[in-house]
């Protein structure tokens, strides 16, 4: 049996692990990951440890007794244990791993992120398996080389080929990379949000908590918002203030209001610059009340939501007008805010 050692437990490393207990002339030694408990880890923890975990630093050791994540070893443990190592770490560690390879006299496999200096053949299963023969350190083509080569080599070696012209239509991330942006995915914060905080440290005598959510979209934020009134309000009487208010913009989804990307395309049709809306929208449907509590969503068009209180804030620094209304009035009157509302 030949004893494998899988070196970096992401997106590959996790894949190769259970590729090579598949494999029955081979015997998975374990996996290594880096420093912390990935959620790679966790959940290998929670599926009850089917493979051995070493870590390549014991740095955050109490963070796994904590989770009670065993560790079997460090990753030269590991390396002088397998008979080979599958190196799938970040791209550009393996090169640095290779030195404990060489170290411990272990033959490695690195991928593709890596240098092709890291090995001695830069290698492919089908097109040249020949030159991989007896070397000790190979490396995989990318994940789109090694589907690409694998169609050519077949009628390649079927009819011969000349020639070939590729496009690549290549996926931006992996689901769950976060690093690469927001891709098909949502992000949560840990709560109480700082807009909660904030707002309490503006009008402290309410009390606010909440959580807040990223979602990969560009136009508007949406904000639910479930306020327990001092005195008890229904959805006429929240709208009538809403009404009332300048920059506050009340929208009715039957109306085709559906969301955020419906008031920016609003924005464009009134001819604002860039799509730019100052109000905020609230949309009526979204009214409700729960108990004494009553709870409406509202749209924040972000890039623009911040101009009118900056303005004010001008009003107010330089103490322009006698009163806070006759200052946002000002503000509202030069913007056009509430246009709508006559
Ligand atoms: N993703 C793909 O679709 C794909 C396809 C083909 C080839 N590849 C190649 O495969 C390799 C791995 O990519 P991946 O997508 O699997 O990346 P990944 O999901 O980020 O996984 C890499 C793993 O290596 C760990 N690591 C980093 N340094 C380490 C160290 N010193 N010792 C042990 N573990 C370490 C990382 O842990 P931490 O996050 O805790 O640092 C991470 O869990 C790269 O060369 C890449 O180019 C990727």
């Amino acid at each position: 049996m030949i004893k494998v050692g899988v070196v970096g437990y992401g997106v590959i490393g996790q894949r190769l692990a259970d590729g090579v207990v598949l494999q029955k002339d081979m015997e998975l030694i374990g996996v290594c990951g880096n420093a912390k408990p990935t959620l790679a880890i966790r959940a290998l923890k929670e599926k009850g440890m089917p493979y051995k975990l070493y870590m390549a630093s014991l740095e955050n050791k109490e963070q796994f007794d904590e989770l009670d994540i065993p560790i079997s070893g460090t990753l030269e443990d590991l390396v002088k244990e397998s008979d080979i190592i599958l190196d799938a770490t970040s791209a550009g560690v393996g090169m640095k791993n290779k030195e404990i390879y060489m170290k411990y006299n272990k033959k490695a496999i690195f991928q593709g992120g890596e240098k092709n200096s890291v090995a001695d053949v830069f290698f492919h299963g089908y097109a040249n398996f020949d030159k991989g023969v007896g070397q000790d350190y190979l490396k995989l083509t990318s994940c789109n080389t090694t589907g690409l080569i694998r169609a050519v080599d077949c009628i390649d070696k079927a009819v011969g080929v000349e020639k070939v012209a590729i496009t690549i239509v290549r996926r931006v991330a992996d689901p769950g990379d976060y690093h690469r942006g927001l891709t098909n995915a949502l992000k949560v914060d840990t709560a109480p949000s700082h807009q909660a905080v904030d707002l309490m440290t503006i009008m402290p005598h309410i009390e606010a908590t909440g959580i807040l959510v990223h979602t990969p979209v560009t136009h508007g934020h949406i904000i639910t918002v479930l306020a327990t009134p001092k005195e008890e309000i229904n959805k006429e009487k929240l709208l009538e203030i809403f009404n009332k208010h300048p920059r506050i913009r009340v929208v009715k989804i039957a109306d085709g209001f559906q969301g955020n990307a419906a008031l920016f395309r609003y924005a464009r049709d009134l001819g604002n610059p860039r799509g730019d809306m100052y109000e905020i929208a609230v949309f009526d449907e979204t009214i409700v009340n729960s108990g004494k509590d009553i709870m409406f969503a509202i749209n924040i068009p972000q890039e623009a939501v911040v101009i009118p209180e900056t303005i004010d804030a001008i009003r107010a620094a330089l103490n322009l007008q006698p009163t806070q209304e006759e200052a946002v009035s000002l503000t509202n009157e030069y913007l056009g805010l509430g246009k709508w509302m006559k």
